[in-house]
C-alpha cells in the first residue's frame, strides 16, 4: 500500500474512533464522496455554462445549471436570484462577493472574530480587513446576543457600503429582517453568510435571510453536508459583478467533480429525511448545551438555538487550549474559540462544540448526555483520557459512521 493510501485509511479508522463536536465538520455522504472521486476531476471548464474557454463541455454545462436549479430549489427561490456554484470555498465566495460589488477602500461592517464572526468578515489579518476598511460589531456583553442596537448606532455613524451578518461562533438565531433594515436605512447592501446554519435554514428551523439580503453566501460542507465548497446566491441585479469576480477576478477553472457533489448533496436535502436531521441536530445541542449546564459549565448567552454552543470554559478555571488537547487525546473533538473580552486569538477562553457530525452517525439525546458527561469528567473531575476513552470508542462503535444515506 502506498503511503498515500496508508495515510487515507488511517484517517477513516481515526475518524471512526473519535466523536466529532466541532460544529462547522460533518459526514458527506458515500455518494458525496463518489462525486468528488468522479471523471469530472479531470475536466477543465473555465467561463459559464454556454461561454466556456474549452471544448467538451456539455455535461458540465448540464451539471452546472442543474446544480444552480437545486439551489434555487432546496431554498425555496425564484428565477429573479442567481447562483454562483464555483466557489472553491467559503472565504473566496465571501472574498468575491467584496471584490464583485465594491471598491477597494470602502467600509465593510461584519462581526469580529472574538465575539462569533469569521476572519472574512472584516479581520485585521484578513484580505477583508486589508483591503476595506471595516467597522465590528459584536454581541452585548452580559447577553451573548447580538447588539442590534449598538449595530445599528456604528452603521449610522460609518455609513458603511456593505453590512455582513452570520457567524462561525454564535449560537443564537440571527435576526436577519432587524439587519436588513439596518442595511436599508443607510443605503448599504446586505451579504449574509449562512455558511453554519444553511442546513437549518433550508429545512426552515432558522428565519431565512433571503428576503432580508442582497446577497447571500454558504459553504456546502457544514449543517448541508455536502463537499468542501461554498455558492453565492445573489438578486439578479448583481449577477455580472458577481460572475466576473469569481471567475476571471479570483478562480480560474472551476471543480466540476466538487459541482457534481453539490448537486448529490441539494438532491440529498430535498428529502424529508434532511428535515429530520436538522430536527434531530437541534435537539442534540439542545441537550447538550442543558447537559453541561447541569455539569457545571458557563454557557455564552446560557444555551443554544441552533447546532452549535460555546463553552467560556476559562470562567471555571480551565485553560481552553488544555481542555482541548485533553478532550482529544480521549478521542472528543471539539475546539478551543474566543469568546468575547479574548484579547488574542492564541489564548482563547471557549470550547466550542456542536452536533451536525455526532448526528449525522444517528445519536441522539441519550448519547448527548453521555458525551456531556465524559467532558465534565475529563474538564473538572480530572479523569484521564486513557479513563475515558474506553467510554468513547464504545460509543463510536455503536454509531459508525453511515455509508449511504438515503
Ligand atoms: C461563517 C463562515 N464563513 C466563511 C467560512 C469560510 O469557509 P472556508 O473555510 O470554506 O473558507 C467559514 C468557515 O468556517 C464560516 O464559518
Amino acid at each position: 500500500m502506498s503511503k498515500a493510501v496508508q495515510l487515507l485509511v488511517k484517517e477513516g479508522k481515526r475518524q471512526a474512533e473519535t466523536i466529532d463536536l466541532i460544529p462547522s465538520e460533518n459526514i458527506a455522504s458515500r455518494r458525496v464522496q463518489d462525486a468528488l472521486a468522479s471523471y469530472f476531476t479531470n475536466k477543465y471548464a473555465e467561463g459559464y455554462p454556454g461561454k466556456r474557454y474549452y471544448p467538451g463541455n456539455v455535461m458540465a454545462d448540464e451539471l452546472e445549471l442543474y446544480a444552480q436549479n437545486l439551489a434555487r430549489k432546496i431554498f425555496g427561490l425564484t428565477k429573479r436570484w442567481h447562483v454562483n456554484v464555483q466557489p472553491y470555498s467559503g472565504s473566496p465566495a465571501n472574498i468575491a462577493v467584496y471584490f464583485g460589488l465594491l471598491n477597494f477602500g470602502d467600509t465593510i461592517m461584519g462581526m469580529a472574530l472574538s465575539h462569533g464572526g469569521h476572519l472574512t468578515h472584516g479581520h485585521k489579518v484578513n484580505f477583508s480587513g486589508r483591503a476595506y476598511r471595516t467597522i465590528q460589531y459584536g454581541v452585548g456583553p452580559y447577553t451573548g446576543r447580538i447588539d442590534y442596537d449598538e449595530l445599528e448606532r456604528l452603521a449610522k455613524k460609518y455609513r458603511p457600503k456593505l453590512i455582513v451578518s452570520g457567524a462561525t461562533a454564535y449560537p443564537r438565531k440571527i435576526d436577519f429582517a432587524r439587519i436588513g433594515d439596518i442595511a436599508k436605512n443607510v443605503k448599504a447592501l446586505h451579504l449574509a453568510d449562512i455558511s453554519h446554519i444553511a442546513g437549518l435554514v433550508v429545512a426552515k428551523l432558522h428565519p431565512s435571510p433571503f428576503p432580508h439580503a442582497d446577497v447571500i453566501t454558504t459553504t456546502t460542507h457544514k449543517t448541508l453536508r455536502g463537499p468542501r465548497a461554498a455558492i453565492i446566491l445573489c438578486k439578479k441585479e448583481y449577477k455580472d459583478a458577481i460572475d466576473k469576480a469569481v471567475f476571471p477576478g479570483l478562480q480560474g477553472g472551476p471543480h466540476l467533480n466538487t459541482i457534481a457533489a453539490i448537486a448529490v448533496a441539494f438532491e440529498e436535502a430535498i428529502r424529508p429525511s434532511f428535515r429530520h436531521y436538522q430536527q434531530q441536530v437541534l435537539k442534540n445541542a439542545k441537550t447538550l448545551a442543558r447537559e453541561l449546564i447541569k455539569e457545571g459549565f458557563q454557557l455564552l448567552s446560557d444555551g443554544t438555538d441552533n447546532h452549535l454552543l460555546l463553552a467560556n470554559v476559562k470562567a471555571s478555571g480551565i485553560d481552553a487550549s488544555w481542555a482541548e488537547g485533553v478532550l482529544e487525546q480521549a478521542g472528543i473533538l471539539a475546539n478551543r474559540n474566543t469568546v468575547p473580552g479574548d484579547a488574542s486569538p492564541f489564548r482563547p477562553s471557549g470550547i466550542r462544540m456542536g452536533t451536525p457530525s455526532v448526528t449525522s452517525r444517528g445519536m441522539r439525546e441519550q448519547e448527548m448526555r453521555t458525551i456531556a458527561v465524559c467532558i465534565a469528567q475529563l474538564l473538572r473531575k480530572h479523569k484521564t483520557p486513557l479513563e475515558i476513552c474506553g467510554k468513547v470508542k464504545k460509543l463510536c462503535k455503536r454509531f459508525p459512521i453511515p455509508e449511504i444515506y438515503r
